[in-house]
């Protein structure tokens, strides 16, 4: 009886994670199937944490996990860029429409501070690369979002570079 027990068990159980992995597959489309946020913070957090999550992006070429950064955002950071912003890096000739950048902020004892985003939007804010920029706090809501002057102003510094400070994308 036990053994019989323990055989369906197991039966169920792999015959459920192969369910579930089909499940997954089903409803995480590829990104370009998933419609755009579009410049609103609510909706872009809802796009980079449920339908097209960051942390499984590819990181800053060149650049990994909690490196150590100059101020304001943070001793160390964390950069995840989606496919169309991973591409763009190499090409060299700035970040196309529909890029996202999402960065973790963490303090030098490794503590999440917040997530800050750049985003470019066709047409949003053309003086300013026409990216859409948002402070998140770790629990996800916004703090600053929109064309927000306090990263404007500093990001300027490397408006020749698309308002680009970690590397050369220009
Ligand atoms: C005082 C200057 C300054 C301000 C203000 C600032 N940033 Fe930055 N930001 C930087 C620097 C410097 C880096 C590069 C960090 C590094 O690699 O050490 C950076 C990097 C970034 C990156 C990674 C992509 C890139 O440009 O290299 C994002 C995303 C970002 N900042 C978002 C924001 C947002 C959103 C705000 C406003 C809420 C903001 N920043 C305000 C200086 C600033």
């Amino acid at each position: 009886m036990k053994k019989i027990l323990l055989f369906l068990t197991a039966a169920i159980f792999i015959f459920s994670s192969g369910y579930m992995a089909n499940a997954i597959h089903e409803i995480i489309p590829s990104e370009t199937q998933i419609p755009e946020p579009g410049a609103d913070a609510e909706k872009l957090n809802d796009y980079i944490i449920k339908y097209n999550p960051y942390r499984a992006w590819a990181m800053w070429p060149g650049k990994g996990k909690l490196y150590k950064a100059v101020e304001p955002h943070g001793a160390l950071l964390t950069t995840f860029v989606n496919n169309t912003a991973y591409y763009s890096i190499k090409k060299k000739k700035g970040m196309p429409d529909a890029s996202i950048i999402a960065k973790e902020n963490y303090s030098a004892e490794k503590k999440f501070t917040a997530l800050t985003v750049m985003y470019k939007v066709k047409g949003y804010n053309p003086e300013a690369g026409d990216w859409f920029w948002a402070k998140y706090r770790p629990d996800g809501t916004a703090e600053a979002s929109g064309k927000v002057k306090m990263c404007i102003d500093c990001h300027s510094k490397a408006k020749d570079n698309d308002f680009i400070m970690t590397s050369k994308v220009k």
